[in-house]
């Protein structure tokens, strides 16, 4: 198949430098662009990725560029068609999300303006955190259709819900089927009526404490990361879901995938970013797919959309 397409990845930490190499290594875009304040560090990681091509069988080319807040190096990501914006720094141990908002958002708003003025279609993939809120932001600082803008976070959060489902079952992580909606912090909806193991209701497998286990640990699960490591954040399963987003976009496969979408009316939820099902195309989110939930989880929904409505109008100011 002819490689197509270029999509940057902004930030070259361990989530930016992962999701570029996992896009390479699909050998589906012409270019993966990989960018970073950091003098000579998106250049020296291309050309170490690069160098993999020949043993992993890739052809598509990556470029490393350094860039300045006040937008140089910009020219480099001219004209992609997927950014993925993983700038920002990271949680602590003990951190939440949400307080990383300040500083976060000096560095997102900057990221999203320059992206702007050099890829004006490119749909736009945030991952920095708090999630919700860098996503309302970015939104807000590229002047871009909602749709264009979307965020990480429904992907992950529902594939560390799976993964403790099969570990706790015991069966292969492919049997499971689960989802997780909300927000990427404190009001996450993991939503357990759309949990299945072999296709048969979670609920018929585990008891309502086991289950209550899960979602907890879901609800935890990037805290759980940090804990660990001490330094820095996860990444692996992250730049997973990021690839996997960009991908879409890039196949314009409407696939339908749990992320951080604008939602206007589904659920009797109107005008946030929130975490739904949405069908990802060539456009960015294709259209919010609303489905079966319970009232509890509908009303976990709303309670959701609410807290972090609060915060995405603060980013406004910041
Ligand atoms: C996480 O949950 C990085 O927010 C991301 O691990």
């Amino acid at each position: 198949m002819a490689l197509k397409g270029k999509v940057t990845v902004v930030g070259s930490g361990f989530y930016g430098s992962t999701t570029a190499l996992r896009l390479a290594e699909y050998n589906i875009f012409e270019t993966v662009v990989l960018t970073d304040i950091v003098e000579g560090k998106p250049e020296g990681l291309a050309l170490d990725m690069n160098q993999s091509r020949a043993i992993e069988g890739f052809e598509t080319k990556i470029i490393g560029a350094t860039t300045t807040a006040e937008g140089a190096g910009y020219e480099a990501t001219a004209n992609s068609d997927v950014v993925v914006i993983t700038a920002g720094l990271p949680r602590k141990p003990g951190m939440s999300r949400m307080d990383l908002i300040g500083v976060n958002a000096g560095i997102v708003r900057g990221v999203a303006e320059n992206i702007a003025k050099h890829s004006p279609r490119a749909v736009i993939i945030v991952v920095s955190n708090p999630l919700d809120e860098m996503t309302a932001l970015a939104q807000i600082a590229t002047g871009f259709p909602k749709n264009q803008v979307m965020g990480q976070a429904g992907m992950l959060d529902t594939a560390r819900f799976t993964n403790f489902v099969a570990e706790k079952v015991g069966v292969p992580v492919g049997s499971v089927k689960t989802l997780t909606l909300g927000s990427h912090g404190e009001t996450m909806v993991p939503v357990p009526s759309r949990c299945t193991v072999d296709g048969k209701p979670l609920s018929e497998i585990l008891s309502e404490t086991e289950i209550a286990d899960l979602v907890d640990r879901t609800r935890n699960g990037g805290a759980e990361v940090v804990a660990l490591l001490k330094t820095g954040s996860a990444y692996y399963a992250p730049s997973a879901a990021a690839a996997r987003m960009a991908k879409a976009v890039i196949e314009d496969s409407g696939a339908v995938m749990p992320v951080c979408a604008w939602v206007d009316g589904q659920y009797g939820i109107e005008g946030v970013y929130l975490g739904v099902e949405a069908e990802i195309g060539k456009s960015g989110v294709r259209k919010v797919v609303e489905s079966a939930l319970t009232a509890s989880e509908v009303d976990a929904l709303k309670v959701a959309a609410e807290a972090v409505r609060a915060k995405q109008a603060d980013v406004k100011e910041l």
